[in-house]
């Protein structure tokens, strides 16, 4: 029976995840800050899959929470096969209207989470001779959307890179880039999703579904669904300076300051 771990597992396209990692069978390692949360997921997919669910109760913006999640991937005795870097959060405000500690908070969490944890499971799984990787980054990371859309550009890039350097070990790393997907997200951030269209909204468990294939097809990045690849293939062909007008509005409505 293989192991996964998934940061971010408690909620949206995290427990999308666990759900479906689960009903495939594989043994689990949750991460989240929500130690309650965690243990009633836990019990959940144990009771209904049979599988073995750890609780890892970590804040991936402080170096502690970081550490122990390092701890747990380089744990020879109980491998890890697939990681999932998918915690995440969003700012409410544009540039200057959000204080530098919660800019750098997503810096530690988006980017120097994301770098720590590859690195400390890949080194075990490229000594296997095995393993996955994948990264949730945005298709915000193709247009200029602030902070959020630079960190996860960065998440793009460096596991484009890092793929490369793979390539032939037998492990594989893939930057998933989705669209909107209705989850606490937005919530979260006390953004407003009114100026957002419906068909933008894609569903948690069918974009999973899609990342995992396209892991096992050996993609390094994943844009699922045929509306957003139409979509990134006109953000190619559109100047920078009328894409930055169009995407810092969209989805970027705040409730009162
Ligand atoms: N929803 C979208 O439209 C969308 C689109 C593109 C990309 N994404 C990306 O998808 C990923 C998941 O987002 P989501 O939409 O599923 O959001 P969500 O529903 O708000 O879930 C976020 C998860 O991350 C965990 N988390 C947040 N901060 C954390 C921290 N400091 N340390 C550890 N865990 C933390 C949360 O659990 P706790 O609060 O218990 O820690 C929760 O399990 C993010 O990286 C996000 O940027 C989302």
């Amino acid at each position: 029976m293989t192991t996964a771990l998934i940061t971010g597992a408690t909620a949206g396209i995290g427990a999308a995840f666990a759900r479906r990692l689960a009903a495939d069978g594989h043994n689990l390692v949750l991460v989240a800050r929500d130690t309650e949360r965690l243990r009633e997921q836990a019990t959940e997919l144990h009771d209904r899959h049979g599988i073995e669910a750890e609780v890892l109760r970590a804040d991936l913006s402080e170096d502690e929470g970081i550490a122990s999640v390092e701890d747990r991937l380089t744990d020879r005795r109980h491998p890890v096969d697939l990681l999932v870097n998918n915690a995440g959060f969003g700012n409410k405000g544009h540039y200057l209207d959000v204080p530098m500690a919660d800019e750098l908070k997503m810096l530690k969490v988006h980017c120097e989470a994301v770098l720590r944890l590859t690195s400390a499971a890949a080194t075990g799984m490229r000594e296997r001779g095995r393993g996955g990787v994948v990264n949730v980054a945005s298709v915000a990371a193709f247009v200029p959307r602030g902070t959020y859309g630079a960190s996860k550009a960065w998440v793009v890039q460096f596991t484009q890179g890092a793929a490369k350097d793979m390539a032939g070990t037998g492990v594989r790393l893939m930057a998933l880039c989705p669209g909107f997907v209705r989850t606490e997200f937005h919530q979260r951030a006390g953004m407003g999703t009114g100026n957002i269209p419906g068909w933008m909204w894609l569903d948690a468990d069918k974009l999973v579904a899609t990342a995992l294939a396209d892991l096992a097809r050996g993609k390094s990045v994943s844009v699922p669904d045929p509306r957003y690849k139409a979509l990134m293939g006109v953000v190619k062909v559109t100047p920078r300076g009328l894409l930055g007008g169009m995407t810092s509005k969209t989805g970027r409505k705040y409730g009162p300051q």
